[in-house]
């Protein structure tokens, strides 16, 4: 019965001309497949692509799953509407990467009351409500902000620039994602600390190259006079340095702008090993592997741990080589 409903829902999201997948094995009589409703945030970046065919490439009919799956480019509003959707939808886990923290109470509440356990991916939520969600799997982003910021310090310090003042342009996230929260707190956190640090620009990039680089050109208008640009993802890095070299500067951390970064793709790996990245912290988005254990735990009805970081590193422009970035999957 639920199969036929999906089946109808299905046929009829279809006619109304929207994106789905997997509708073929709806045919299936396959009453054990695991039917997953994913709402992405978007595409912004090259990060974002790389989470999306992580999730897409685990969570499939060969694995046990039927996946349907939503874009919801950038906006909140179409999270809740696919959100809503996957619940009328009956399916068995909703899996939704959000685009801010918060906002997000009363739809949680409506998975809730339908009993659809809901997995947080990526960036978390936060609420007053609780048990809106069954697990939570991504990044400690102010960890990854801490590795950059403790990079830095050290390696000024090996500079012998404690006392100079350091000038540091900030571009930010999405505001209000825990991404950009946990890195922007890390940074925020260390020029409190550090007096010779000085904050003289903070705008947001959006974690796009084409809006980091349209803002580090308005900012290049105020001030040259720049030693450290600390972008919260590699889209925004290669956005500011375009900008940055066309103002005339060099990006190389022994005689030009230090430029800091996070998420580790091969593109921005191979702007460390330029040298025009000085450190890259990894944000790892290949997070199927670790929805797909979740979901077989609960079907087993075994004990999950809530709160769940997946593994990454960090890669500085003098260690790194041209090996560690073949090797790599996205
Ligand atoms: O939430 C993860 C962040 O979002 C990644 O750092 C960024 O590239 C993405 O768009």
């Amino acid at each position: 019965m639920r199969k036929l409903l999906l089946v109808a829902i299905c046929l009829l999201v279809l006619f109304c001309g929207c994106e789905k997948e997997a509708e073929s094995t709806l045919d299936s009589a396959d009453d054990k497949l695991i039917v997953v409703g994913f709402s992405q945030v978007g595409a912004e970046s090259e990060w974002r692509v790389a989470n999306t065919e992580s999730i897409k490439a685990t969570l499939t009919e060969e694995n046990g799953y039927v996946l349907f799956y939503e874009d919801a480019r950038q906006e909140q509003e179409n999270q809740i509407r696919a959100i809503r959707t996957f619940i009328q939808q009956e399916v068995d886990y909703i899996l939704f990467s959000p685009k801010v923290e918060t906002g997000w109470d009363s739809i949680l509440l409506e998975a809730k009351k339908a009993n659809i356990p809901v997995i947080v991916t990526d960036r978390y939520i936060e609420s007053d409500v609780e048990g809106l969600f069954t697990a939570y799997i991504g990044s400690n982003f102010y960890s990854e902000g801490e590795t950059a910021v403790l990079w830095l310090e050290d390696f000024l310090k090996k500079q012998s620039r404690t006392e100079e003042p350091v000038h540091i342009v900030h571009i930010q996230g999405t505001i209000g994602s825990t991404a950009q929260i946990g890195r922007t707190a890390a940074l925020e956190q260390a020029v409190s600390k550090h007096p010779n640090w000085q904050l003289v620009a903070q705008q947001c990039g959006d974690f796009t190259r084409a809006k980091a680089y349209e803002v580090m050109g308005s900012i290049l208008e105020d001030t040259k006079d720049i030693d450290v640009v600390y972008c919260e993802n590699d889209g925004e890095a290669l956005g500011a340095i375009a900008a940055l070299e066309e103002a005339g500067l060099v990006c190389n951390p022994v005689d030009g702008v230090i430029v800091i970064s996070f998420d580790a793709t091969r593109l921005g790996l191979q702007y460390c090993l330029e040298q025009k990245i000085a450190l890259n912290v990894e944000c790892n988005p290949l997070q199927g592997p670790y929805v797909d254990e979740i979901i077989k735990k609960l079907e087993r009805k075994e004990p999950i741990g809530r709160i769940r970081y997946v593994e990454e590193t960090q890669f500085d422009c003098f260690t790194i080589t041209q090996e560690m970035i073949d090797i790599r999957d996205y």
